[in-house]
């Protein structure tokens, strides 16, 4: 495990293998930079995310556009990247203080925990970085230094939302033999040994005994039980009951509309939206965050056999709607909405789900932007605006009349997919929208993180594979949230 200590010391008189400096909007003439001529004789430019280790005076140069946080964090992944293969065991940094003193702290303490995961659990020769610890000289870059004690703040917010984070990308790139719902539970019992954090675990019996029919139809052709999962964190006296829902599709092969193989690999990345929410519950535990929060995952695999639900069903939820299935593939609507009706009989004051919903989301949105949904225009630019600080990309899609006419069905209330084949991330937005009551339209979010949640290519500070979306930016809403 990488550590990050913060030290009063000048990042000259720091003792340790390597120097991370960042060359901020191409200035070589900073006094940090102390190899000009080479650096320009190598054809350094400083350009954005470009790195170069200079052995002879053990430096890891990263070129750095400006004092924005989101380049912050992306420079401080580089930087490890560029030592990865090397063995080098210790490094040291100063401060680079941008327009919210502490708030830089935070992203390049993000930027190292976000780009040091490694996933290597199926690898049967692990090889162990060497980089032990990096510290934090507390000397800024441009500005007075700011006190030991907002940087222990700043560290602390952003260990627990990185690790976090990670905890999130390592449940979802967990495979689907080992990642069964009831797998999934026992990591959620886990969480319940934290601070005020209790979990409940539901088996098929509860699912049958509370109408909760749309949810234990996807499940019906998996030989793995369905799991009804709830994580409560309960401060004294919080301000407020947020309620988080995630899809947690341990695996989603279609069903009897089967996917085709190529769109079937990385169906594990199906409980994205379930391994967020945990990642939520636990990182705002950590941080004893002034809110009640619940954690509602919805646990199933969508697989086929002589048991399996299918097209030309009709299925009834928890709230007494009926459902037409017209395509098992669009699973995790159902799974949402009994598990959303579940969630508003604990009467939230925010209600949020989060869920890797449908492909027509990544082809609106492109592959890096999670679609944020709902009625609450405040409620949808607040998020959106967190989000943005933390380093995620989202952006809203908007519901309107004539997309809600096109999930209507001749034979039950309401179809499972449209009758057209455009603007699908905003019929499933409104598929869920029919098991939202009235009472709560306003005070619900659907983020939609099909996109961002898994990727088979690294991307900024993400590696291949989960990425952890919605945990950062669930939890830097929270924080502006604390403040109001
Ligand atoms: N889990 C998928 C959505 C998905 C697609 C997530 C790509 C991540 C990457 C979801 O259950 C699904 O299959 N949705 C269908 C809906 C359609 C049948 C209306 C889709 O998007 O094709
Ligand atoms: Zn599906
Ligand atoms: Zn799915």
């Amino acid at each position: 495990m990488l550590t990050i200590e913060l030290s009063p010391k000048k990042l000259e008189e720091e003792n340790v293998d390597a120097k991370i400096v960042l060359v901020i909007a191409k200035d070589l003439d900073h006094k940090w930079v102390r190899d000009k001529e080479m650096l320009i004789r190598m054809g350094f430019k400083g350009e954005s995310e470009e790195i170069l280790f200079m052995p002879t005076s053990n430096t890891v140069y990263v070129g750095c556009d400006s004092l924005d946080t989101e380049e912050v964090r992306l420079a401080a992944s580089k930087a490890l990247e560029c030592v990865k293969k090397t063995n080098l065991r210790s490094l040291a940094i100063g401060t680079y203080t941008g327009e919210c003193p502490g708030q830089n702290v935070k992203a390049l303490v993000e930027g190292f925990l976000l780009g040091s995961y490694l996933f290597d659990t199926y690898k049967s020769k692990k090889e162990p970085p060497k980089l032990e610890r990096i510290v934090l000289c507390l000397e800024d870059y441009a500005r007075p230094n700011i006190s030991m004690e907002s940087a222990t703040k700043a560290l602390k917010e952003a260990k627990a939302i990185a690790e976090a984070t990670n905890f999130s990308r390592q449940i979802v790139n967990g495979i689907p033999n080992d990642i069964t719902p009831s797998a999934l539970a026992s990591i959620a019992q886990e969480l319940g040994e934290l601070k005020n954090v209790t979990c409940k675990v539901m088996d098929e019996h509860f699912l049958q005994e509370n109408g909760m029919n749309a949810f234990l139809a996807v499940n019906r052709a998996s030989i793995h039980p369905p799991r009804l999962i709830h994580l409560t964190y309960t401060p004294k006296n919080p301000k407020k009951r947020i309620i988080y829902v995630g899809k947690g599709l341990t695996y989603d092969s279609g069903g009897l509309s089967l996917k085709p193989s190529e769109h079937m690999v990385t169906m594990k990345a199906d409980k994205s939206g379930a391994a967020a929410v945990m990642g939520i519950l636990k990182a705002a535990a950590t941080l004893e965050l002034p809110f009640e929060i619940h954690a509602i995952v919805g646990a199933a695999e969508n697989m086929i056999g002589g048991n399996a639900y299918k097209p030309d069903d009709v299925l009834v939820a928890k709230n007494g709607k009926t459902i037409e299935v017209r395509n098992t593939d669009a699973e995790g609507r159902l799974v949402l909405a009994d598990c959303l009706c579940y969630a508003q009989e604990l009467k939230p004051d925010l209600l949020i789900d989060m869920a890797t919903l449908t492909g027509a989301c990544v082809v609106a949105l492109g592959e890096f932007t999670t679609g944020v949904m709902g009625h609450n225009e405040v409620l949808k630019n607040a998020f959106v605006n967190a989000s943005t600080n933390s380093g995620e990309l989202s952006a809203t899609l908007p519901f309107n009349r004539y997309l809600k006419k096109l999930i209507k069905s001749s034979v039950a209330d309401i179809s499972n997919i449209s009758s057209s084949r455009y603007g699908g991330a905003i019929t499933a937005g409104l598929f869920l929208d029919h098991f939202i009551e009235d009472a709560y339209k306003d005070k619900w979010l659907h983020l939609d993180i099909a996109g961002p949640a898994y990727r088979e290519n690294a991307w900024g500070y993400n590696p291949f594979g989960a990425s952890g979306a919605g945990v950062r930016a669930n939890l830097y809403w929270m924080l502006d949230l604390a403040k109001d």
